[in-house]
């Protein structure tokens, strides 16, 4: 599909087989990219483990994102082996469950900038630790949800932390410009996931889905992998700062 023998894709967050991001390093795998992984935590690790295996990579660390010492040395493992990175896949999201299906304004501090920590400022906290690796024409992506945009009443302090990231996403674009490097976002449909499960309501928002988007059928992980192809490849060299829906067209319905 697209040619990417030999580029050189860091890919945080994948947890397991349903995640975003391990649809998007499979892609990558099959366009002959070369992948390093990151995870957290040792329950992931079992399960990430022979994902590794099987998308051939044996860069596989452990880094929380949280942990400026864990970027560094993440950074620091995969430029002994590396001498650039072409792509970043951000695909990283938390809130504390006590903190998500309750009133909004309930929402706790500690659960507020938790959010905000993990969910958005990781993706600055990760190009920051990168930027030595970083070249031009050097792409990274996050993931976002309508749920920034419109109020979708479960999502709560996660809809504020993806209206940051959005904005982050267009302030990383101007400030990573000058080094011809292209930061953009997609905003993906809802999947079940293991993040999306602290989520109320996702096989609800599934039916409707189904009933009303355009193209009637909720999305799959390779809907998202090929637009992560397309934004990190250099099919899209003159876009950066920018935002794709993948819902099957849902977020232009008014009802
Ligand atoms: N599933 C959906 O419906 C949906 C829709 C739109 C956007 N998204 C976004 O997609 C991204 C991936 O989520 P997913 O649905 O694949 O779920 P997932 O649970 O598979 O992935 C989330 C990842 O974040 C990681 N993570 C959490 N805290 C971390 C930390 N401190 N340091 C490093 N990693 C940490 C988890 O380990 C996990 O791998 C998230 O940003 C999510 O908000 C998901």
């Amino acid at each position: 599909m697209i040619d990417m023998k030999g580029k050189k894709a860091l890919v945080l967050g994948i947890a397991n087989k349903h995640s975003i991001a391990y649809g998007i390093a499979k892609a990558l795998k099959e366009q002959g990219a070369d992948l390093a992984l990151s995870y957290v935590g040792a329950p992931i690790l079992k399960r990430i483990k022979p994902i590794a295996e099987e998308l051939e990579t044996d860069m596989l660390f452990e880094c929380d994102v949280t942990k400026e010492n864990d970027l560094k040395h993440l950074m620091g493992e995969i430029s002994k082996q590396w001498e650039q990175i072409d792509y970043i896949v951000h695909s990283i999201a938390f809130a504390p469950r006590s903190d998500l299906n309750i009133p909004f304004h309930e929402t706790s501090r500690h659960g507020f900038l938790t959010a905000m920590d993990i969910s958005v400022y990781s993706l600055l906290a990760v190009i920051r630790a990168a930027q030595s690796l970083l070249v031009p024409g050097s792409s990274v992506i996050t993931l976002t949800y309508y749920g920034a945009q419109k109020v979708v009443p479960s999502y709560g302090v996660m809809g504020i932390a993806k209206a940051a990231l959005e904005a982050s996403v267009r302030y990383l674009a101007h400030s990573m410009g000058e080094k011809g490097v292209r930061v953009n976002a997609i905003s993906a449909g809802p999947m079940k996931t293991l993040s999306s499960s602290a989520i109320g309501g996702i096989s609800q928002a599934q039916r409707r889905i189904e009933k009303g988007a355009p193209l009637a059928r909720n999305i799959e992980q390779e809907d998202i992998a090929k637009t992560a192809l397309y934004l990190l490849s250099d099919l899209a060299s003159g876009v950066t700062g920018d935002l794709i829906f993948v819902d099957a067209g849902m977020s232009v319905m008014a009802y």
